[in-house]
């Protein structure tokens, strides 16, 4: 059913961004630029407080993971052990790679020290003495970027012995996955970067308890930690002050597809899609919105119904889909749905890492039978056969990816069966003959 529409927000929440805020300055990534809008201030109020109080003070600020599940980040640091006698690591997930997910990497690329900061904040916290940045190792002028950033960062005394005279010793390293989208998965990642090939780890026990080298570990998105010290200098309030009572503060959003404007756009969690395309011109001219996904593929799609949905955890859920990473890609009615699933899940097959069967062989068996009814091959009894697949994968798998494969088989059906029906019934796809094939 359509959504009420929400309550207007006003401009000056929409348009004041935080992690964005000086991107299109020359020079934006070092550390001058950064130190002009007051970087390094989080950590130098963080520093005067006690670990248990930094971890304690970003819990009540409510911020939430942005990596994808939501889940509080005050509380992920409070599940490391203390006096265990253990070394504790952070170790940020950088390999951003969710289909139609880019905001940590720009994020990265013009402001790397926001991130260097919020990791000495979290390492302070957490009482961590060395911290791991696993980066997607396609994106090369990041990784020198980040390369030149944390050489800045040891060499100013924001990094290394006895950070800022506070008895915080801190090494900070950072390492290039080998693009696998599985490396995203943290236990993965995890084995990734103790020189393992990645595969996803039985959990529990969670990183939080045995993660890398089997030691206490917080793994967090790149955003989620570069959020932390806007929250330290300007305040928990002030960051409750925007978005919802349960998923508060501002974000990332990452604008695809059929707009006239992609990109990222920086707002509070919580507004809608109506709002985003409005601030960035819409779909392209004479084009309507079709469906569109609220945080990559791995979200089970929405359509034009649900434009008002707030864009936080409990709206988008309530409409029957995930935030996931706020991904919004977009597409018209000039989109064949058939096709874009198609797609997605030839990305699941060749993602999937083979570790359990049903994503093995269901994300293969799914992409034979999408083709077929694609290329006007299928029968109507394919449709079940789609969803029971979908459904034998779907939280019977041993991680996320198979989950994320199954929802846009399952939402696809549900909003656009019909389509499926006439490639069967038309012998080919309606939106695009040349590819079908005719058994005639
Ligand atoms: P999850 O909900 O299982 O876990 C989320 C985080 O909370 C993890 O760090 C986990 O260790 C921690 N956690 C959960 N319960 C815990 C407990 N009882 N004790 C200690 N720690 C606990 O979600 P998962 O499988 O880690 O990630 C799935 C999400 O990833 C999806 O929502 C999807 O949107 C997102 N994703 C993001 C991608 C990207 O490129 N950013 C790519 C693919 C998926
Ligand atoms: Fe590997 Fe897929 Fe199983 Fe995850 S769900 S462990 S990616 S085979």
């Amino acid at each position: 059913a359509a959504q009420e529409p929400q309550a207007e927000i006003s401009a000056e929440k929409l348009l004041a961004p935080v992690l964005s805020a000086f991107w299109d300055e020359d020079g934006s990534w070092t550390l001058d630029t950064y130190r002009r809008h007051e970087g390094y201030e989080g950590l130098r109020k963080a520093l005067a407080m006690q670990p248990d109080d930094v971890i304690a003070y970003v819990k009540e600020s409510g911020l939430r993971g942005r990596g994808g599940a939501g889940f509080p980040t005050g509380m992920k640091w409070q599940f490391i052990p203390q006096g265990d006698g253990k070394p504790h690591y952070l170790v940020v997930n950088a390999d951003e790679s969710e289909p139609g997910t880019c905001k940590d990497i720009p994020l990265l690329f013009a402001n790397p020290h926001a991130l260097i900061e919020g990791i000495v904040i979290a390492c302070y916290a957490i009482r961590s003495e060395h911290a791991f940045i696993y980066l997607r190792g396609e994106v090369v002028p990041v990784l020198r970027r980040l390369h030149e950033a944390v050489r800045e960062a040891y060499a100013a005394g924001y990094l290394g012995k006895n950070v800022l005279g506070s008895g915080l010793d801190l090494e900070l390293t950072v390492h290039a996955g080998a693009g696998a989208y599985i490396c995203g998965e943290e236990t993965a990642l995890l084995d990734s970067l103790e020189g393992r090939r990645g595969q996803p780890r039985l959990r529990p026990p969670f990183p939080a308890v045995a993660g890398l080298y089997a030691c206490p570990t917080v793994v967090n998105n790149v955003e989620s930690i570069a959020s932390v010290p806007a929250i330290l200098n300007k305040g928990k309030d002030w960051f409750r002050s925007m978005g919802s009572e349960k998923s508060p503060g501002f974000t990332l959003y990452s604008l695809s597809g059929h707009v006239a404007s992609p990109g990222q756009y920086e707002g509070p969690l919580g507004i809608t899609l109506r709002q985003l395309l409005d601030m960035s011109g819409g779909m392209r001219p004479g084009h309507r919105l079709k469906f569109w996904t609220p945080g990559g593929s791995s979200t089970p799609l929405l359509t034009d119904e649900h434009l008002d949905v707030p864009l936080d955890y409990e709206g988008v859920g309530a409409a029957g889909s995930m935030l996931g990473t706020k991904a919004l890609q977009c597409f018209d009615e000039t989109t064949c749905v058939v096709r874009a699933v198609t797609r997605w899940t030839e990305f699941y097959a060749h993602e999937s890492c083979g570790k359990c069967t049903p994503c093995r062989e269901g994300t293969y068996w799914l992409v034979q039978l999408l083709r077929d009814i694609e290329a006007g091959k299928g029968a109507m009894s394919d449709l079940d056969k789609l969803a029971d697949i979908a459904d034998n994968i779907n939280g019977k798998s041993f991680c996320a990816l198979g989950d994320g494969a199954a929802s846009p088989i399952f939402s696809s059906l549900k909003y656009f069966r019909a389509e499926y029906e006439e490639h069967i019934t038309g012998r080919g796809c309606p939106f695009d003959p040349a590819r079908s094939t005719a058994w005639a």
